[in-house]
């Protein structure tokens, strides 16, 4: 395995990430855990550097060991890796004074090396720089093989000893041909790329077991694919001692509850706490029309009732949760000794602080797509895990005014006809979400003979890649307007149906 040392660069699980597409097993640690008895103990085949935001001038800026130079496998560092690298081995490292270097910038090649093999193939080549110091002299032992016009360091390696340093980042978006570097680099360190999704759950499972011992654990499950996986996951190591709570609040939509009910109870067998709390949520939310007050009367009710259930399973020490990587967010805390500041999803907030329970959270090193990689090495359905987003608050931010039950009886009818639609179009996977409001106003229309004065509803769909982005997504004519005709026509309450062509930003997705 390979150990990546972070020093709290923004992009330090990018690297990560890019190792797991090579099929390489690596873990990231904060510097202040990499001792020289951590290096012993985890025995890594390479090492990675990360950048960070010090200055390695500046006294009691963080280092890596000595020892991590003395234990004869290659190491890559990278930007504030490289200029640790550099003044620990005998470099120098300089203030900016006019050589700072923020954005894009072309390195061009000096001499050949197999850790640039197939990279400068069209010449220079573009990198993505960010850094205040520079290396003014490099250590014994290294030599220059490319430059840029203000990093004459850009790419410097001690081929002897296999320890290469680059001052910007291979492994973001912006430096196109990053990931070759990786690819080089780890076959310089002799992985052979064999790390699968099978063997993180082999690893994960082993994890998950050492950290409960044969303590109870409990999950609030969402029926959203994060929650669901790790579940299924803890279900797999540790059987019965795993309790799941699954809140029904009366926002979920048709036909869901049942759908999760039965696949983790009846398929999973899994012990599972069906909590339907639906008068409890839908009273509380009577008359209530401002979205705010919504949410957080929902988030206060939905911790309340998570709490009870929680408590009477009885001696319950650990809370699960399905946070994923990009929810940890970065990283280091320089002053405050070797704590990781972290902001997890607290789907159900608060709450491990208060009932006293440390978190299991066994998804914390995947991305999105890993994770939906390792629900179908789980064998959860492919429908299962291809399922769009689904908000916390549920239908009660597609519902904008006042909450009824006959409101959200129409919304959740149309949603599944709209729904129908687009699986029958085979557009669901291409669209990040897709979701039917039902709108605050009236409108006259005639159907048959006769008036009618019914809902208005919109129909939401966008594409996106994390969420904090979207852009609706171009339906055909044909397609809207069939689908309009299918919810009027089969769903009572609604007489007009609108497409929401607004992307994010300006627009929310959701409607509240
Ligand atoms: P917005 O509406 O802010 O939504 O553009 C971005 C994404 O977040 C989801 N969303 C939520 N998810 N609890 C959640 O778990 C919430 O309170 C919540 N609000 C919005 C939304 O569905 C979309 O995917």
């Amino acid at each position: 395995r390979l150990l990546i040392i972070d020093f709290g660069s923004q992009v330090t699980q990018l690297i990560a990430r890019r190792l797991r597409e090579l099929s390489v097993y690596c873990e990231i640690h904060p510097f202040q855990n990499v001792t020289a008895e951590f290096l012993e103990t985890f025995a890594p085949k390479a090492v990675i550097l990360s950048g960070g935001p010090a200055s390695v001038i500046d006294a009691g800026s963080p280092r890596p060991p000595e020892a991590v130079f003395d234990l004869g496998v290659p190491i890559l560092g990278i930007c504030y890796g490289q200029q640790v690298m550099m003044h620990m081995l005998g470099g120098t490292v300089e203030r900016g004074h006019g050589t700072a270097e923020f954005g894009r910038a072309y390195v061009t090649p000096k001499s050949a090396l197999p850790m640039l093999d197939g990279w400068f193939d069209d010449g220079a080549e573009q990198v993505w720089m960010s850094h205040g110091d520079h290396v003014s002299a490099i250590a014994p032992g290294f030599e220059v093989f490319g430059t840029s016009p203000n990093a004459p360091f850009a790419i410097t390696a001690d081929t002897a000893r296999d320890f290469y340093a680059v001052q910007f980042h291979p492994e973001v978006h912006h430096t196109p041909k990053g990931a070759r570097l990786y690819e080089n680099f780890v076959r310089l360190a002799g992985f052979n790329g064999d790390w699968t999704m099978g063997a993180y759950r082999e690893q994960a499972i082993e994890a998950i077991r050492a950290q409960v011992g044969d303590n109870q654990v409990i999950c609030g499950l969402s029926g959203g694919v994060d929650s669901s996986v790790a579940a299924v996951l803890i279900h797999e190591a540790i059987g019965d001692q795993l309790t799941c709570v699954f809140v029904d609040h009366g926002l979920l939509r048709q036909g869901e509850s049942e759908e999760v009910v039965t696949m983790f109870r009846d398929n999973y067998n899994m012990k599972l706490i069906h909590a339907e709390e639906q008068d409890l949520f839908l009273g509380a939310l009577e008359g209530i029309s401002d979205p705010e007050v919504k949410r957080k009367t929902i988030g206060k009710l939905f911790i309340d009732v998570f709490q009870k259930h929680a408590t009477a399973i009885g001696d319950a020490k650990f809370l699960a949760q399905g946070t994923l990587y990009p929810d940890v967010i970065e990283s280091v805390s320089f002053s405050g000794g070797p704590s990781v500041t972290i902001k997890s999803h607290h789907n159900v907030g608060g709450l491990p602080e208060k009932m006293g329970l440390s978190l299991v959270e066994p998804l914390r090193e995947l991305f999105k797509d890993e994770v939906r990689a390792l629900g179908r090495e789980l064998g959860l359905p492919a429908s299962f895990i291809g399922r769009h987003p689904f908000p916390g608050p549920g239908l009660a931010i597609r519902c904008p005014g006042k909450i009824t039950r006959a409101k959200l009886d129409i919304l959740r009818k149309a949603d599944a006809v709209y729904i129908d639609q687009i699986r029958k179009h085979g557009l669901y996977d291409d669209i990040w979400q897709a979701f039917v409001a039902i709108l605050p106003v009236r409108t006259v229309g005639v159907m048959g003979d006769g008036r009618t004065y019914d809902y208005a509803c919109a129909l939401r769909a966008v594409t996106s890649v994390d969420g904090m982005t979207a852009d609706y997504y171009p339906f055909t004519h044909e397609f809207l307007g069939e689908t309009a005709t299918r919810i009027i026509n089969e769903v009572e309450g609604i007489n007009r149906v609108t497409y929401d062509i607004t992307s994010k930003p300006p627009g929310t997705i959701e409607w509240e």
